[in-house]
């Protein structure tokens, strides 16, 4: 799984093996410039994906509910999560946290029709109270809830769990006791699929260098480098060349 924001990537995506698209609140900082993912909408979440939805109307698309958009009532998370759905023709939503009232949501939007994606460890929409950006489920106390909230999570109908920022050992054990796939994201070799910011995974910026990450490109040099070229052809007068012109 990678992530995706709009439909010039995600039709290069969807001539891919990869199997599916998460546009994620991650949007928020890669695409708009925030320190975080507090800050994005339902209308920017809905913006992006009926655009990747255009660019690869045949792979599987789940789009995330933003913050606030189903933290404050059953009722509020069911519109969101059937707004989304509506408008964008996503294959389902995923949303992060295991509390008793998300527990209650994902049942019910599964029971409604709507594929929920569970997402644990670093949540990033609780960054704050998490301590910032850290490797969660440290301590067996915690290692130990985050297993009984896949469980909950399973039980209460989620399609997949999403596990980021945890120790590999713990990746493993929630891996094999639930039955339902893991997707991680700096959680180790031992899940059942992985995911990967695209932007983080191509190398566009040369400052973000987590531990989690491999760069399968260097996009950002190529890019700069590119456009440099442009710029000298173009002063140069080499730009626009004989093939060039009407
Ligand atoms: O918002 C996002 O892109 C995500 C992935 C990193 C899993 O939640």
């Amino acid at each position: 799984m990678v992530t995706c924001y709009d439909a010039s990537f995600a039709s290069v995506i969807s001539r891919t093996d990869v199997d599916c698209l998460l546009v994620g609140d991650s949007l928020g900082m890669v695409v708009q410039g925030h320190s975080s993912t507090l800050p994005v909408t339902m209308d920017e979440i809905i913006y992006h994906t009926k655009a990747v939805k255009r660019g690869a109307p045949g792979k599987y698309l789940i789009a995330d509910l933003p913050f606030l958009s189903y933290q404050t009532s059953l009722i509020d998370g069911i519109q969101s999560a059937g707004r989304l759905l509506k408008e964008t023709n996503a294959d389902a939503v995923k949303l992060e946290g295991a509390d008793k009232e998300s527990i209650t949501l994902v049942k019910r939007l599964v029971e409604i029709g709507i594929p929920v994606m569970g997402h644990l460890g670093l949540t990033p929409q609780s960054y704050q109270t998490l301590g910032g950006y850290k490797v969660q489920g440290k301590d067996p106390e915690s290692a130990e809830k985050m297993l009984k909230d896949s469980l909950a999570l399973q039980d209460a109908g989620a399609f997949g769990i999403v596990l980021e920022m945890i120790p590999e050992t713990l990746g493993q054990e929630i891996s094999q006791n639930i039955s339902i796939p893991t997707i991680g994201i700096g959680a180790g070799r031992y899940t059942d699929g992985q995911v990967l910011v695209i932007y983080d995974l191509l190398g566009i910026n040369p400052d973000f260098t987590p531990k989690f990450l491999k760069k399968y490109a260097d996009l950002g040099n190529l890019i700069l480098t590119s456009l440099n070229s442009y710029h000298k052809e173009v002063v140069d007068k080499n730009f626009p060349g004989e093939n060039n012109v009407f």
